[in-house]
């Protein structure tokens, strides 16, 4: 099946994704990446473009939108509500509206995040369209959005166990299926959700559990499959298509282009990285995370890094820093770093295939890429 072209050809360019009352010209998701990777320039271009570009609602009061802030201390946004700062979401959504007009346009939130439902609420005021949440099993999501069933929800598992907690807590409490489900594999950038000997395991990877996935979205009724995880081209794209996906979520191509709101450091570490550079890293949420292992994480394993003193309150699982102590680095501030271009305490994600970017390109001539192939 995989090699007839001309029907491949139809799978990707002719299949329109359908999220909620959202209709997304091309099953493309670009995937939310925090700190300020992906904000305004890079969800909008994508949108505009035809695909479904995602902000982060990670640390929006970091860098460019420090002025929004209202208490800064040792140059961080100081707790939960500067560092999720409403004020800097509601621009960073006006911005890339202006950007991608009526396309659809949506936000990632994690659920480990401290103030989880008051960012959930705060993006809903922002006038988002689609809510995508993970790092954790968002069974309370649809709370914070008051069930409007005009913002398309769409939780992120690894497992159909997991789908299968949250449709029958959704069902149970609020009579709502999700309106597409992301399935994210090992391969990914930043958070697993697998633990890290679970990562290399055939069983685990993306390819072998999007029909289990597949199955259990049949089980509650009928709602797309988006599949991510190390999916770089057309031929990648393809390939999930024929085992069942309606659609891919991608992250680490959407950092090679002149859009992505990512510093040129982070730009520029992730092009000279090299396939052995990439690795699974502790991280103070308690997942294992990828991305490229650098000075800062060389001293952190040793517990030679930057003394921790937590300012932002970022997570739930870290416990205002004991996590950060343990991983020896606090994420907060070292992707606050990442973002103003600090090579040296910056922590930079990316997923297993990062290695493969070598050149900068506009988000246009990307999904040009992907949609028609090299
Ligand atoms: C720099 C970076 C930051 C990320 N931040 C988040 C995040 O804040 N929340 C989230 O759910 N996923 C995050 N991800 C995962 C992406 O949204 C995406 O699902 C994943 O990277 C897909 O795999 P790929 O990078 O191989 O395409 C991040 C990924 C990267 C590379």
């Amino acid at each position: 099946m995989l090699n007839d072209a001309k029907n491949i050809q139809k799978i990707i360019s002719m299949k329109r994704l359908k999220i909620g009352q959202y209709t997304i010209n091309f099953p493309i998701i670009q995937g939310g990446m925090g700190i300020g990777v992906s904000w305004d320039r890079l969800a909008g271009a994508v949108s505009f473009a035809g695909g479904l570009g995602i902000i982060s609602a990670i640390g929006t009061g970091y860098y460019q939108n420090m002025h929004f802030v209202e208490k800064v201390v040792d140059s961080r946004p100081y707790d939960v509500q500067n560092l999720y700062s409403f004020e800097a979401l509601k621009a960073i959504v006006k911005n890339a509206r202006k950007i991608c007009g009526q396309n659809p346009l949506g936000v990632n939130i994690m659920c480990a995040i401290n103030d989880y439902g008051r960012v959930v609420a705060d993006a809903c005021k922002s006038g988002i369209d689609i809510i995508i949440s993970g790092a954790g099993l968002p069974t309370n999501l649809p709370e914070f959005t008051d069930n409007d069933p005009r913002i398309a929800l769409v939780p992120i598992v690894s497992s159909a166990k997991a789908l299968k907690i949250i449709c029958k807590r959704w069902m149970q409490r609020y009579n709502r299926i999700p309106d597409a489900v992301v399935l994210e594999g090992p391969l990914s950038g930043g958070h697993q959700g697998f633990k890290y000997e679970q990562c290399a395991m055939e069983e685990y990877q993306l390819e072998n559990l999007i029909r289990p996935v597949k199955d259990e979205i049949r089980e509650w009724g009928d709602f797309p499959l988006i599949a991510a995880g190390g999916i770089w081209d057309k031929n990648d794209i393809d390939k999930v298509m024929a085992l069942g996906a309606d659609g891919v979520q991608m992250g680490t191509r959407f950092i090679g282009t002149y859009e992505c709101d990512a510093s040129e450091v982070f730009k520029q570490v992730l092009i000279r990285a090299e396939k052995e550079d990439i690795q699974l890293l502790k991280s103070p949420v308690g997942y294992p995370a990828r991305g490229v292992r650098t000075n800062l994480i060389n001293l952190a394993d040793k517990k030679e890094g930057a003394a921790i003193k937590c300012i932002s309150n970022c997570v739930s699982p870290c416990q205002r820093g004991k996590g950060a102590k343990e991983a020896g680095y606090c994420i907060a501030n070292c992707l606050g770093d990442a973002l103003a271009g600090k090579e040296d305490s910056g922590l930079f994600f990316t997923g297993a295939n990062g290695y493969r970017l070598k050149e900068i390109i506009s988000v246009k001539e990307l999904m040009n890429k992907l949609i028609n192939g090299e």
